[in-house]
């Protein structure tokens, strides 16, 4: 192993241990001065830990020109413990990192394959980039109501119709755990010199067990993203890109990256995400083959209770579903206590203090990683089994209007970046369906876009959102969250507009 390949160390933590221990005295910000500066009430909240961590990047914990190659080193050890050739740590979450990546690949009016089931951070990838997507078809389970990734064949057959395009992106897994197939994926890219980025924010762990799906750097994808705050140990906002094969240059990646991201990041997060690769290089294998034998207890104790089902690999999978699963996430359909995922959420929340982490028209998603253990989960188990008999506080749940897939899918009529961005009216929502949309309308979580702008709304969309907002569905990203109205492109048939201020753009 090459000496600085030692994954007993962890560079980013041993520079703050060493800046404490020389007791350096920063006439630099942050202004709070390792808390002596902080409100007394905040550092008893904060505990003054915290603030003692928080440091400059540059001019701190390493000199002012990095010459201790601090964060480099962490970032080299983190490529070398996940197979990637290069990594970059970032502290703006995966919505920046995504965001880097497409960037990479594709500029303004360049086509870009994109799974329909793309986050929100990609969707305004799009709208600041002004990239063409090019819409890849995710699989739907119509009895589920419930997408899964896109077919390798799906995007095939893209790239066929589109042989301009620059690239493809797919998120993998998805928040439900369903994954795709990335190495044929990789492999159809790559027949055309093109890259494939994966979005694997919800894949951080995948590297370190072989019980898991597939890595995307495993499979040979050419970059991927993965959020390390959510199934690692990182600290919220703690996102890393990976890069591999000689597609896209390194430079130029970093250079996209620079564009979007923060002169001032948070070296709590870098500290976070570098003890996370130390944490996974010596014992991930141990402590995710726990969290595995964990979900597996835990899927079959929540079987065993009444009204309640596990989403497994017989409902997901299938070649007609998804690739693979992740068995983490643990989506539980409450459909059988004749409820909704919002009101299961919010009597748990409410009653036995749990939160879950999505809940959709008929799911909650109870997510474990390596920091549960039986003590937890017993509690989990104990509330679902409270809930269970809860029927009558779950009752009456007001229903979703779900639409079919097909009916979920709406026409994209412009680019993303010119609707957004264009003149626009606020219009009630019953007026709403045939105009273009201006605007996300994302149920949150998991912040899927139902509709994005440049895309034709239609009444069933719109039925779905009212009715899911109705049922406790939160569109948080909407002008208007209660979707009263909605905010379309404005057209010469509308009114002039009294007000000039609420004319920016034209
Ligand atoms: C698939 C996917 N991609 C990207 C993101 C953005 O990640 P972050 O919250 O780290 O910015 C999310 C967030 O939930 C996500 O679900």
């Amino acid at each position: 192993m090459p000496p600085d390949m030692d994954h007993t160390r962890a560079p980013v933590l041993e520079a703050m241990a060493e800046h404490r221990r020389l007791s350096r005295l920063d006439f630099t910000p942050p202004g709070h001065k390792q808390a002596r500066g902080a409100d007394p009430a905040v550092r008893e909240v904060l505990g003054d830990a915290v603030f003692q961590g928080d440091v400059l990047a540059s001019g701190a914990l390493d000199d002012r020109r990095t010459r201790g190659h601090v964060l480099e080193r962490a970032e080299r050890l983190m490529a070398d413990a996940v197979h990637a050739e290069h990594t970059f740590f970032s502290t703006c979450g995966s919505s920046l990192s995504v965001k880097a990546a497409m960037l990479s690949v594709a500029g303004p009016h360049e086509k870009l394959l994109v799974g329909r089931d793309a986050h929100k951070s990609v969707v305004s990838g799009l709208i600041l980039s002004g990239i063409r997507p090019v819409w890849v078809e995710p699989r739907w389970d119509t009895e589920r109501h419930l997408a899964h990734p896109p077919a390798a064949a799906d995007y095939e057959r893209s790239f066929d119709a589109h042989p301009d395009a620059k690239g493809a992106l797919v998120t993998s897994p998805t928040p439900y755990g369903s994954c795709a197939s990335l190495g044929t994926l990789a492999e159809i890219c790559h027949r055309r010199s093109s890259p494939l980025i994966v979005d694997e924010a919800w894949g951080a762990h995948l590297p370190f067990h072989s019980r898991l799906p597939s890595w995307a750097m495993d499979a040979g994808a050419d970059i991927c993203v993965t959020s390390i705050h959510k199934m690692g140990s990182g600290l919220e906002q703690g996102s890393v890109f990976h890069l591999q094969g000689g597609l896209i240059d390194p430079a130029l990646l970093a250079s996209r990256a620079d564009l979007l991201g923060t002169t001032s990041p948070s070296v709590l997060i870098y500290a976070g995400l570098d003890g996370w690769r130390r944490q996974m290089a010596l014992h991930g294998s141990e402590l995710l083959g726990r969290a595995l034998d964990l979900a597996a207890d835990v899927r079959a104790e929540i079987e065993k209770l009444d009204g309640l089902h596990v989403n497994d690999r017989t409902d997901f999978g299938g070649p007609a579903l998804a690739d693979d699963l992740d068995p983490l996430p643990v989506v539980i359909d409450v459909s059988g206590l004749d409820t909704t995922g919002y009101a299961a959420a919010d009597w748990l929340r409410a009653r036995r203090s749990v939160d879950v982490h999505l809940s959709d028209h008929r799911r909650i998603s109870t997510q474990l990683t390596h920091g549960d253990d039986h003590d937890t989960t017993d509690v989990l188990l104990d509330a679902l089994q409270a809930l269970t008999r809860a029927v009558g506080a779950l009752h009456p749940a007001p229903r979703v209007e779900v639409p079919s897939p097909d009916e979920l899918r709406l026409e994209q009529v412009d680019l993303p970046r010119d609707s957004y961005f264009g003149p626009f009216i606020d219009v009630p929502w019953t007026d709403a369906a045939g105009r273009t949309v201006a605007e996300m309308l994302t149920p949150y979580p998991p912040g899927i876009p139902a509709a994005l702008p440049g895309e034709r709304l239609e009444e069933p969309v719109l039925r779905y959102l009212r009715s899911g907002v109705t049922a406790g569905m939160n569109v948080p990203d909407a002008a208007d969250p209660r979707l009263d109205t909605v905010r379309v492109v404005r057209t010469e048939a509308d009114a002039p507009l009294a007000d000039p201020a609420r004319r920016p753009h034209d």
